[in-house]
């Protein structure tokens, strides 16, 4: 097989369009195998010696930002953690987005960014004036690439195809930025892939994405999830995200609709034995724990490719 080129290389990685090729997937996944088998077999392998990576996060996170600051550590490289940019940076005397990111350059020579931030356009924005690659750690509503990474990857493992699958998204698919990204990666690796999108009206799948997703896959909007649960080979559940409607002042609208769906376990044995439950977590309510010890239950062995992708993703972007 002729060796598949590292389109990562030096790159930014801001949003999962970048990702237009069975290839470019072929090639990350075949590195966070690798990745696994460092892991699992306490290998070490340090490519990133002497490399610096300045991880900067603006909201809350567990998952990202603990696999992101492991996975540079692992590689063997320093890194620069700061968790709060919100309220321990000069963000807090009101610094701009730019100045920070050209700040960073300048203090840490970091050889990567990886950024956090509330603003849709963060990445783009430091994108725009970094001199080290910035890596997008999840940006406001719109996009979590390296989540659609590690979910893809999940489903790949469990799967071992990328195409004919049936994906039922819930919950709050207005203001999620995971599903988002997702449903685009779905989109890019099989026209035979379909997607449901089950969520209250309030928190449709914005119509801009559901247009530019129809073109590509077959995609059915719901409000109801019951009748999709027999044939769906991923149930990938969501949290209502009350940080956002806090910020819009519709607190009272969260309440009614913050545990509009509940996965039980009677609703999973109603579920494909062969099928799986997803979740980028945090969970706050909308899977009920009985679920957890069920073998379809897959979100946290989901966070563990989280550490393998963005140990792939480090690599390619830092070493040719
Ligand atoms: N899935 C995810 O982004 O989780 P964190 O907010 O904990 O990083």
């Amino acid at each position: 097989m002729p060796k598949i080129k590292n389109t990562f290389f030096n790159q930014s990685f801001i949003s999962i369009n970048q990702i237009s090729s069975l290839s470019q997937i072929t090639y990350l996944f075949k590195k966070a195998d690798h990745m696994k088998s460092v892991v699992e077999n306490g290998k070490i392998y340090e490519p990133l010696r002497g490399k610096l990576v300045s991880i900067l996060f603006y909201q809350p996170s567990t998952r990202t930002f603990t696999s992101f600051v492991t996975a540079a550590k692992r590689l063997g490289a320093y890194v620069v953690d700061i968790h709060g940019m919100g309220q321990y940076s000069s963000a807090v005397k009101g610094e701009t987005l730019e100045d920070s990111i050209k700040t960073i350059n300048q203090t840490t020579a970091a050889n990567a960014i990886v950024l956090r931030h509330p603003d849709d356009s963060s990445s783009a924005v430091a994108k725009s004036v970094s001199r080290a690659p910035v890596i997008n750690g999840g940006s406001g509503k719109a996009e979590h690439p390296t989540q659609a990474l590690l979910d893809l990857y999940t489903i790949y493992s469990k799967f071992k195809r990328l195409d004919n699958l049936n994906v039922v998204m819930v919950g709050d698919l207005k203001y999620g930025r995971t599903v988002k990204s997702l449903a685009l990666l779905l989109a890019m690796c099989g026209k035979n892939n379909k997607i449901t999108f089950v969520s209250p009206k309030e928190l449709a799948t914005p119509k801009t994405l559901i247009k530019e997703l129809s073109k590509r896959l077959t995609i059915v909007e719901k409000t109801e999830f019951n009748s999709s649960l027999k044939t769906a080979d991923v149930l990938y559940m969501t949290r209502v995200q009350k940080e956002w409607f806090e910020k819009e002042g519709k607190l009272e609208e969260y309440e009614q609709l913050k545990l509009k769906y509940i996965l039980t376990r009677h609703m999973v044995s109603q579920m494909s034995k062969k099928s799986i439950i997803m979740h980028p977590l945090p969970r706050v309510g909308e899977i009920m724990q009985e679920v957890d010890d069920d073998p379809r239950a897959y979100y946290f062995k989901q966070m563990r490719s989280g550490l393998y992708i963005r140990m792939a993703l480090l690599e390619s972007i830092l070493t040719p």
